[in-house]
């Protein structure tokens, strides 16, 4: 068999046309254009800015020039045969500082969402994934908790001058990173190192979420809404008692700290043991707001990490020093996958899931015109088939989302990780399926022929 090939057994409900299959980007890291048509600078401008942040002092310009290459990039979408598109508004692009609507910005996401109507793809439109404007965080950011009115307000301007043309809503993605790596951890943007700042600013961002819930489910009640949370699980490193525990408090505070306050209204009780003095103002009826019902929950899915107690920083990560990594060194686990799936479901009572988020970073290089990417066409076959078990063992999942459609900005790691299933070369932004897009291709091909 080739080793680029994803495959599933045929009565996989995978292939089966209620499950959706896509591809995901976000604004900041391929649309570039940064001060084109009155889009306002957002944190990540700042943040590559600043000396040593990102990798090689790269910015997100010109990205992949994806502001003027968008229809080359959905034909891309649509000549691997995905059924749906998972994408992002850039909140600077569309709502100027006086909060009144950026006509030019909406205009570009109003056009290429029709297209993707046209082209009979769904789209997956997440409201916001990291690039918050510069002047709100000028303001405070997510440590002041008027920015979580002030998302509902860019929530309902863009669910009223979109909402008809887009399939379904996310309102956060991966707000878990927002809090600790851009408020505790000081590794994405704002860069703040503050553990209270996280504690804080994830409490807002949770908020945020459940205003904007209200809006969506009040101007497009048709939209599929939810939110997208990053989630993996976390092993001790030995059988010692500490270390079990410092890992489970973690993987607490990593998966269920988000999920929990949205799905039961209530912090988890084991999070409280996570820097236990620094806890965050959560006023009367927030958990309320922000438990509103979601019509599925996102899971951004790509490794899990190993957890050891350590006494000055109670918990040290590290990784398995025999497995295979990914150039993320980023270890490949994807049993962990439908471990996770299936813990979920037997702890709560779910909406259905969609993986949002799944992918691998590898070394790439064009050879011949080929991008010969093996392990990341493991990586997907690996974890497609973990979904599929989890399926099989009664988990409701509705669809699965590679990362991603093309190499991009990817964060602190700038353009030198390549995550595209379409490489790009930065110098002349051309575009060239790699083997992996094939893989998916011919997958999608069955799958089509499957449902017909
Ligand atoms: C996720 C982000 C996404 C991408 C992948 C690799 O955490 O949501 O933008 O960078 O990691």
């Amino acid at each position: 068999m080739s080793n680029f090939k994803i495959t599933l057994p045929p009565s996989s409900k995978i292939l089966d046309s209620e499950f959706t299959l896509g591809v995901a980007t976000s604004s900041f890291q391929i649309e570039g254009a940064v001060s084109e048509d009155g889009r306002i600078p957002s944190i990540w401008d700042t943040f590559c800015e600043q000396p040593n942040k990102v990798k090689n002092g790269d910015t997100g310009n010109p990205a992949c020039e994806h502001y003027k290459r968008w229809e080359e990039d959905l034909d891309l979408v649509k000549e691997m045969g995905f059924e749906a598109y998972r994408l992002s508004i850039a909140w600077p692009r569309v709502m100027d500082e006086k909060g009144q609507a950026n006509q030019k910005g909406l205009d570009f996401y109003k056009k290429l969402l029709d297209r993707l109507q046209k082209l009979e793809i769904k789209s997956y439109v997440t409201l916001y994934h990291w690039d918050l404007p510069q002047y709100l965080e000028d303001r405070g950011g997510w440590l002041n908790r008027d920015l979580a009115f002030r998302f509902q307000d860019y929530a309902d301007l863009v669910s009223r001058a979109l909402g008809d043309s887009v399939y379904s809503f996310s309102t956060l993605n991966e707000p878990w990173c927002s809090a600790f790596l851009g408020y505790g951890y000081g590794v994405h943007a704002p860069g703040h190192s503050n553990i209270r700042y996280a504690k804080q600013s994830g409490h807002h961002l949770l908020l945020a979420h459940g205003l904007a819930m209200q809006v969506l489910s009040t101007n497009v009640p048709n939209c599929q809404n939810g939110i997208v949370l990053n989630m993996g699980p976390m092993s001790p490193k030995t059988h010692r008692y500490d270390d079990y525990i410092a890992s489970k408090i973690a993987e607490a505070g990593g998966n269920h700290w988000f999920l929990e306050p949205i799905l039961e209204g209530n912090y988890p009780h084991i999070v409280n043991r996570f820097e236990p003095n620094v806890e965050p103002l959560v006023l009367e009826h927030d958990l309320k707001i922000i438990s509103h019902p979601v019509d599925y929950i996102g899971i951004n899915y790509y490794t899990r990490n190993i957890g050891s107690y350590s006494k000055d920083k109670f918990l040290e990560l590290s990784q398995n020093p025999d497995a295979e990594k990914t150039d993320m060194d980023w270890e490949i686990y994807p049993k962990g996958l439908t471990d996770l799936l299936i813990e979920l479901n037997s702890q709560y009572d779910l909406p259905p899931l969609m993986i949002t988020e799944n992918g691998a970073a590898t070394v790439d290089s064009l050879v011949d015109g080929k991008i010969s990417d093996e392990q990341r066409c493991r990586y997907f076959d690996m974890h497609l088939k973990a979904v599929h078990e989890a399926i099989e063992s009664g988990v409701d999942i509705s669809g699965y989302f590679a990362w991603s459609l093309l190499d991009n900005f990817e964060w602190a790691e700038g353009y030198e990780k390549r995550f595209g299933l379409v490489f790009v070369d930065f110098e002349t932004q051309e575009r060239v399926l790699k083997n992996s897009a094939f893989a998916f291709q011919e997958l999608l091909n069955l799958k089509h022929k499957n449902e017909n």
